[in-house]
Formats: C-alpha cells, sequence, structure tokens
C-alpha cells in the first residue's frame, strides 16, 4: 500500500484522464493534492470530488506568471511541495510529418515540453528549501519509440524523457527524485474518441492484447512519488502492456 501521508502534490493536467485518477491515488494514499489545469469546471469538480484534501488552480502550463502563482497557492494553502506530477498535455492529433503545420508543431511542444520544463524549473527551488522531493513527468509510449502520426508529440514526449535525466543528475543529491512514466494506450478522454475497445483481447497491437486503465497508470506514479521508491531517479517506467517490449507474437493459424 503506498504512503503519502504528510505529502502535498501537484498534479497538473489533474481535471480529468490520468490526472484526475493520479490526484485520486494520491489522495487515497495519503497526502495533500494541487491539480491544476485549463478545464475550470472540470477541475473544480474534480477538486470537490476528491474533498478536503484537494485543491484546484485554473492553470496554463504554458506560462511562467501562472505556474508562480500555483507554487505561491499550493505553499499558502498547504505549507510546501513534496511532489510535482507533470502530466497536462495535448495529443495534437495525427499527421503525417510533412503535413503537420509549423503552428502545430510548436503548440504541442510549448504545452508537451516546455510545461514540463517551467514546472519543474518553478518547483524545485520550494523543494530544496524543504526535505527534498520527487517528481514524475508523464511521457508516453511515444517517447520509448519512433510512433507514425506524432512528429510533435513524439519529439515533446522523448524531449520530456531526457529532460528528466538531465533533471535527475542534477537534483541527486538535492534529494529529489525524477521519473518518467511512459503510459501506453490507455482509455481517457484523450483516447476515448479514437474508437478503442476496453477489455480483454480488444487491443492485439498490444502483448496484453488490451488498452490500459487509468488507475493502472495512476498506481505507478503514486509508487515513484513515495519512500517506496527512494533509490529510483532518472529511471523511465512503461506502462504500457508491453507494447514497447516487443513486436505482438503473431501465432501461425492453428498454432
Ligand atoms: N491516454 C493515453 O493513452 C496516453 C498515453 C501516453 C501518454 N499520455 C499522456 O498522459 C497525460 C494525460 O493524458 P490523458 O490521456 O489523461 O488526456 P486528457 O486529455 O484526458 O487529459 C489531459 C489534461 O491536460 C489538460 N491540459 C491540456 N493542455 C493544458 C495546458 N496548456 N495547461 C494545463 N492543462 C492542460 C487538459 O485540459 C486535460 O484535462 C498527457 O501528457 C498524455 O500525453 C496519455
Amino acid at each position: 500500500m503506498t504512503d503519502l501521508r504528510g505529502r502535498t502534490v501537484i498534479v497538473t493536467g489533474g481535471a480529468r484522464g490520468l490526472g484526475a485518477e493520479a490526484a485520486r491515488a494520491v489522495v487515497g494514499a495519503g497526502a495533500r493534492v494541487v491539480l491544476t489545469d485549463v478545464l475550470v469546471d472540470e477541475g473544480r469538480g474534480t477538486a470537490a470530488e476528491l474533498g478536503d484534501a484537494a485543491r484546484f488552480v485554473p492553470h496554463d502550463v504554458t506560462s511562467e506568471a501562472q505556474w508562480q502563482r500555483v507554487a505561491r497557492y499550493t505553499v499558502a494553502e498547504f505549507g510546501a511541495v513534496d511532489g510535482l506530477v507533470n502530466n497536462a498535455g495535448i495529443s495534437g492529433g495525427s499527421h503525417l510529418l510533412e503535413e503537420q503545420s509549423v503552428e502545430d508543431f510548436r503548440r504541442i511542444v510549448d504545452i508537451d515540453l516546455t510545461g514540463v520544463f517551467i514546472g519543474m524549473r518553478t518547483v524545485v527551488p520550494l523543494m530544496k528549501q524543504g526535505a527534498g522531493g520527487s517528481i514524475v513527468n508523464i511521457s508516453s509510449a511515444a517517447g520509448l519509440m519512433g510512433l507514425a502520426m506524432t512528429a510533435g508529440y513524439g519529439a515533446a514526449k522523448w524531449g520530456v524523457r531526457g529532460l528528466t535525466k538531465v533533471a535527475a543528475v542534477e537534483l541527486g543529491t538535492a534529494r529529489i527524485r525524477v521519473n518518467s512514466v511512459h503510459p501506453g494506450m490507455t482509455y481517457t478522454p484523450m483516447t476515448a474518441h479514437v474508437g478503442i475497445e476496453r477489455g480483454e483481447g480488444r487491443y492485439p497491437r498490444t502483448p496484453m492484447g488490451r488498452v490500459g486503465e487509468a488507475p493502472e497508470v495512476a498506481a505507478a506514479v503514486a509508487f515513484l512519488l513515495s519512500d517506496a521508491a527512494s533509490y529510483i531517479t532518472g529511471a523511465e517506467l512503461a506502462v504500457d502492456g508491453g507494447w514497447t517490449a516487443g513486436p505482438t507474437l503473431r501465432r501461425p493459424a492453428g498454432g
């Protein structure tokens, strides 16, 4: 059982999907959480559902000024920041490289990669003042392999993986651990519209034969935030049903 009692964790993109589920897991493990998102009504609803241990702050992760506001608010409400989950992100849709506009590419990188950088840059000094901390950056299976039709998204998610390593190396002696989580195809509002089906055998592109569920990713996030992961930093944790382990086994017909 993951124990996060006494901790305060900021979760970006926490209004819905993996961020909301990570916030649920964190509160379930005894921590206080500040969720942030551009979706104000959904964010308020999620925080209300989580009760007194949760707060919501409207926040666009591309804005340095808004990051400062989130950090100030968290310290004023809960006294410290011990954990950060850089989860907010957009997929930007599916386009061949030459069909993705430069504007779109820049927007995806701004939210999915630069937002993670600004977040760490803002929160690390607060963690240094306290007892250290744990940062979990949500990358993707698309940050572990080249996935067609994801030029902007793939570049950003590989960037998150690399930025995580840089931060882990710089912050090890400051007792701040930094790791990346790489979800495979997971059922959330981001992916629901692409027509994936949930359940055993419904997603043969992955060795386990099914898409992931948000609580399965959230459990990995909570583990990395906790002291159970006290010697893990600079690591990349795939939560992808084996998708990035290798091609799916194709048995000959009748075999
Ligand atoms: N669902 C999957 O299959 C999957 C797979 C790999 C990685 N991921 C990653 O997991 C994270 C969460 O994805 P999800 O599936 O829950 O998607 P989602 O769309 O359900 O949730 C993403 C949240 O981020 C918020 N957001 C978007 N832009 C923002 C901004 N500029 N500032 C603040 N918040 C912003 C959205 O409003 C939304 O609430 C993303 O980083 C995504 O790339 C998801």
